[in-house]
């Protein structure tokens, strides 16, 4: 089969992009980064996917003001250019509009760094350390309208310590996004992936051994241990 044809959207340092390149890379993997698409000319991130020989591009969004979907013409029209099929947010810090978004309905990915339902939008790790949580980690979902929502493909949960920061806590759940994003692109680029009433199905697989990664079990069921 074809690989899938995907564009990685960033705004900044680009560590999911990166995880999700460096998985594309291996010759069965369903997919392929056909182009990083960044709005903030001095992302990290775009450095890193031209080191790697990806085609890159900038849609500054400054130009076009508040005009949204003026940004998005311009957007869209490099995804077209590139014969993208299916989009990754990775760390893309805009709104996309209703209209964008219904466009890419069930072909477009975001990773948020907690799990969701819980801690959408901005700071989700020190949302998550005032709540008090004992468990964290990493939602990758389809984009929906609304912000950090939408059918969940995969999640991966992280211990939260008692003397965590925001910055402990988002140095162990970013570990898992690079290990999820890669693993939910390939169920979604595999076709394995249906959305029914809101809820996503993979085919084939029991959720524990497709969508749902606990590194801590993984490693008390390896013998290694984790901190107790
Ligand atoms: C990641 O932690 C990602 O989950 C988060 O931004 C970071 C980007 O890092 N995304 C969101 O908070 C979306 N609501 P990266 O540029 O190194 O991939």
């Amino acid at each position: 089969m074809a690989k899938k044809r995907v564009a990685v959207l960033i705004s900044g340092r680009g560590s999911n992009m990166a995880s999700l390149i460096e998985a594309a890379k291996e010759h069965t993997y369903p997919a392929e980064i056909a182009v990083v698409v960044s709005n903030q000319p001095d992302a990290p991130g775009l450095a890193r996917a031209q080191a790697q020989a990806i085609p890159t591009a900038l849609v500054d969004h400054r130009p076009h003001g508040k005009d949204r979907a003026g940004f998005e013409r311009t957007l869209q029209a490099v995804l077209d250019a590139h014969g993208v099929e299916l989009v990754c947010l990775g760390g893309f810090m805009r709104l996309l509009t209703p209209q964008f978004v219904l466009h890419w309905q069930g072909r477009m990915l975001n990773i948020h760094p907690s799990l969701l339902p819980s801690f959408p939008g901005l700071d989700p790790h020190g949302q998550a350390l005032k709540a008090g949580v004992k468990i964290s980690g990493a939602t990758v979902h389809f984009v929906v309208p609304e912000t950090d929502a939408g059918p969940i493909i995969a999640q991966a949960a992280v211990p939260v310590r008692d003397d965590d920061s925001a910055e402990t806590l988002a140095a162990r759940v970013l570990e898992v996004e690079h290990r999820i994003y890669p693993l939910a692109l390939r169920l979604v680029a595999e076709g394995r992936v249906k959305i029914l009433g809101g809820r996503c199905l993979v085919e084939g697989a029991h959720p524990a051994q497709g969508a749902l990664l606990v590194p801590e079990a993984e490693r008390r069921q390896a013998g290694t241990g984790g901190r107790e």
